[in-house]
């Protein structure tokens, strides 16, 4: 033997323990396989050091290959645990942020839904385009002249007092807030050739305070029919026909002798509500008769021709005692809660 070998624990070792400090430090799995080569790989000294036995003395090979051979099965393993570790870090971390918390309250998108006040206008309207009537609007901010005057209301109706009807300054502009959906009928004889049949669902206004049982804005559905021969008899077919619809065909309905400005003779429509709290019973639901002809005639319709029958009933009243709504308030006050009883339909 001449010497010592080079290739000694003393030349091994540092390189082990900087090779080994290396792979510690190495912070995630990304940079650990960037430096692969270098730490372990060919481009490692422990490498270089291994390829440079066969250039070494014979005596000397069988030695440094089993010491470096122990070497860097140590870094190899010293490498893939790192490797394993790092791996399960990264996946613990991928985990964490894809997480989904199943006890987590969901997150909640309510549906809304339409005012059944809404949907009994849509209602009564579908009868009505059923039977081939029209749908007729008109404003709610109306002319004195429409509202009273063309529907023969008196000078001095008590109707047009202050205390039931809106009036909108300045008062020389005879304008008022609508006290009923009968304007619609003059506006659509003026507007319309006959024969008309037309149905006018909208919101009135009258001097009322917010109870149970009044609201100072409020919806009502107007019907008008004019043509050659009309009598009450149609008024009362048709109007049965509508009852049928809305509660039921065991519905029947009773007119009233009664009296308003614009029709003549005038009716007071009931309807029998076999659902009624406390039993059977008639219950009134709202006012009808034979158009009066001093209305046709403001119209500019000759009354001798022509005769017309026109009812309206107020739409928060029926959906009071159709669906058993006791209190105003709810209606008005826009809880969904009270809406989504009457269903999501849109
Ligand atoms: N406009 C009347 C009211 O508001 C109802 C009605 C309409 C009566 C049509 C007869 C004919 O009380």
């Amino acid at each position: 033997m001449s010497g010592s070998n080079p290739i000694n624990s003393g030349v091994v070792d540092p390189l082990v323990e900087s090779a080994l400090a290396g792979i510690a430090a190495a912070a995630d799995l990304a940079s650990l396989l960037a430096a692969r080569s270098s730490l372990i790989g060919e481009a490692s000294e422990i490498s270089q050091l291994n390829a440079s036995i066969k250039n070494m003395p014979n005596e000397f090979k069988a030695e440094a290959g089993a010491l470096l051979g122990a070497a860097r099965g140590k870094l190899n393993g010293a490498f893939a645990a790192r490797e394993t570790e790092l791996a399960a870090i990264a996946e613990a971390a991928a985990l964490a942020a894809e997480a989904v918390d199943v006890t987590a309250w969901a997150s909640h998108a309510p549906v809304g839904a339409r005012h059944p006040l809404s949907l009994m206008q849509d209602q009564i309207s579908d009868i009505f385009i059923g039977m081939g009537w029209e749908i007729a609007e008109g404003p709610e901010v109306e002319s004195e002249w429409f509202n009273f005057d063309a529907l023969n209301f008196d000078a001095d109706h008590p109707a047009r007092a202050m205390q039931d009807t809106f009036f909108v300054e300045p008062a020389d502009a005879h304008l008022v807030l609508r006290t009923h959906t009968s304007p619609v009928q003059v506006r659509s004889m003026l507007e319309r050739e006959v024969p008309i049949y037309v149905l006018c669902p909208g919101r009135v206004y009258r001097t009322d305070e917010l109870d149970e049982t009044h609201t100072p804005v409020f919806h009502q559905v107007e019907g008008l029919a004019v043509d050659k021969g009309l009598t009450m008899a149609d008024l009362r077919g048709t109007l049965e026909h509508f009852a049928r619809l809305m509660f039921g065909s065991e519905a029947k309905i009773r007119l009233r002798p009664n009296y308003f400005p614009f029709t003549e003779p005038s009716a007071e429509l009931d309807i029998w509500h076999t659902a009624a709290k406390g039993g059977p019973r008639w219950i009134e639901w709202g006012g009808c008769g034979m158009v009066n002809p001093n209305v046709l005639r403001s119209a500019g319709i000759d009354p001798e021709v022509y005769s017309g029958f026109a009812f309206g009933m107020g739409i928060e009243r029926t959906l009071m005692f159709r669906n058993g709504v006791l209190d105003m308030h709810d209606m008005v006050e826009s809880d969904i809660r009270f809406s989504q009883q009457f269903g999501v339909t849109l």
